[in-house]
């Protein structure tokens, strides 16, 4: 990969800088930093694409916190199935506590709109949404995503975790398709 990347039929080219993720993501610990301090948070990674924003993101949050994960899935290629699944669940009680789920992109957000109602029945005190990407188009506001790193347009992208029918996800940069 250099600034274009042919993954399959499709052609990427460079479009976050991998410095100027890492200046979002180090924004956002010190929101979460601040605004967790004391509630001893669990941290809900939804994978797969989570996997390297939760990573770099977790490294920089400095107070105490839980960290679990669930798998859902909802895509197929480059378009939403809109079927939702719960792959992995959860297996902890999280009654009472305050939840941070944190999720590489938010597209459609059907498949969150159906986890964060999971997570309601399930009692906690809070429940927040931290994503790296969201693209507003689609999305339509469905729920508060209190922390964003950036908003993009409604155009297909992968790399930091994110894939094009599994491939493209090792990538410290975004990029946009063609
Ligand atoms: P949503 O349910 O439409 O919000 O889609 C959420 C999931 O679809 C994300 O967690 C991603 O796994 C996947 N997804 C959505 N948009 C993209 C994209 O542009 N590139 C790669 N995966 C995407």
């Amino acid at each position: 990969m250099g600034d274009t990347w042919k993954l399959k039929d499709k052609s990427f080219e460079k479009y976050l800088l991998e410095e100027d993720i890492q200046a979002k993501v180090k924004e956002l610990a010190s929101r979460i930093n601040i605004d967790m301090a004391g509630k001893k948070p669990l941290f809900i990674v939804v994978l797969n694409g989570a996997f390297i924003f939760a990573s770099d993101l977790l490294k920089l949050v400095t107070i105490d916190c839980e960290i679990a994960f669930v798998k859902l899935s909802s895509y197929q290629g480059t378009h939403s199935s809109g079927v939702v699944q719960q792959i992995i669940g959860l297996d902890l009680d999280i009654k009472g506590r305050s939840i941070v789920v944190v999720e590489d992109i938010v597209d459609t957000g059907l498949t969150l709109v159906r986890f964060l109602e999971t997570l309601r029945e399930m009692e906690p005190a809070e429940v927040k949404v931290a994503a790296c990407l969201l693209k507003p188009e689609a999305f339509g506001g469905k729920f508060p995503v209190d922390y964003l790193c950036f908003s993009i347009p409604n155009k297909f992208v992968v790399g930091y975790g994110l894939d094009y029918d599994g491939l493209g996800r090792n990538s410290s940069d975004i990029y946009q398709i063609v």
